[in-house]
């Protein structure tokens, strides 16, 4: 079977571990420092292969090279924000962590494409692909699968139809700044303009753009990540099926929607090798103006996080 590696077995990475093998999408590898946690929770897993019918083997380690022959490398290594740290504070923290993830990834998986998780997203992508050195379709960014998967479950909540019909589209940086696009939005291809007034669509899409919030604030300590797992899951499969999946991702661009030298959610088609290429949309100028502030974002935290590479 081919094989996934997943660094850092938190709440994130050891649930996408777990779809992944139990739906026999390939073997995985699952990597934390934190020794003995992912080789206990691998063979955890592994045993509910004989009651769920799944051959997919789960390797855990606290040895990075148990990543080694993986075809794609899903990066969730990480720290929230603790009571009393700043934002630079959880900058610096996990800069330091995705670079060694990325260190890690050229020794070990020098061909892999890499699923970036770590928040914040499209800054932790842009400090994967610098220190990994891997071209642009290599390295992406899991946010807009999750932003369109939030939106769509409250849209499906608002008609009470099936979460299957509804079909986002989200544009931008992860959270506060993502971009839903309301004409390239459909139910079953009945655009979602017909469905319900702006008013609804706005206040729909605020709950999304604050999905991770909501459920910070209910769970009281950690964050989501049943639904984080399964958008990462669902780029894994994408990628390794060659499907051509068109799906909104951090993606580095060169040009595209006139950004250049940053990474930002745009739908691409992914497949085998990453991103098969960058669909452009055509943006009127209302969603124009909210991707540019959406892309500010992103640059001041390049900015601030390039001189922590050292
Ligand atoms: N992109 C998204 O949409 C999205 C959604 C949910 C969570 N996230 C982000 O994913 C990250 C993980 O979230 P979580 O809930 O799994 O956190 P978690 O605290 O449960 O797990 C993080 C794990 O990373 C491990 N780790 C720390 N440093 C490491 C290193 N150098 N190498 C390997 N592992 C290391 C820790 O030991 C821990 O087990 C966070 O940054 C979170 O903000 C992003």
């Amino acid at each position: 079977m081919r094989k996934v590696a997943i660094i850092g077995g938190g709440n994130v990475g050891a649930t996408a571990a777990w779809q992944i093998a139990s739906r026999d999408v390939a073997d995985v590898a699952l990597y934390d420092i934190l020794p003995g946690v992912p080789a206990g929770k691998a063979l955890d897993m592994t045993q509910a292969g004989p009651v769920f019918h799944f051959d997919a083997r789960v390797e855990g380690s606290d040895d990075i090279a148990v990543i080694r022959g993986a075809e794609v490398v899903v990066v969730t290594a990480g720290f929230p924000r603790k009571p009393g740290m700043d934002r630079m504070d959880l900058l610096k923290k996990n800069v330091e962590i995705a670079k060694s993830a990325a260190l890690g990834i050229k020794q070990h998986a020098p061909h892999a494409v890499v699923v970036v998780i770590t928040n914040p997203l499209d800054v932790m992508t842009w400090v994967i692909k610098t220190v990994t050195g891997f071209p642009k379709e290599r390295v992406v960014g899991m946010a807009g699968v999750l932003d369109t998967a939030r939106f769509a479950t409250f849209v499906a909540m608002e008609l009470k139809c099936s979460p299957k019909d509804v079909r986002p589209m989200i544009l931008g940086g992860h959270g506060d700044t993502m971009v839903p696009l309301a004409r390239f939005s459909t139910v079953n291809g009945v655009p979602l303009s017909e469905l319900m007034p702006a008013e609804t669509l706005a206040r729909l899409a605020d709950r999304a753009r604050n999905g991770g919030a909501e459920i910070v604030k209910l769970l009281g300590t950690g964050s989501a990540y049943y639904a984080p797992a399964a958008s990462a899951t669902l780029m894994v499969e994408a990628i390794l099926g060659d499907t051509g999946r068109i799906v909104p991702a951090s993606t580095y661009l060169e040009g595209e929607y006139g950004f250049s030298g940053i990474y930002l959610g745009v739908p691409v088609a992914l497949g085998k090798g990453g991103v098969r290429r960058i669909v452009e949309l055509p943006l009127d100028a209302a969603e124009k103006a909210a991707l540019a502030k959406s892309a500010e974002n992103v640059k001041t935290g390049i900015a601030e996080a390039k001189p922590l590479l050292g």
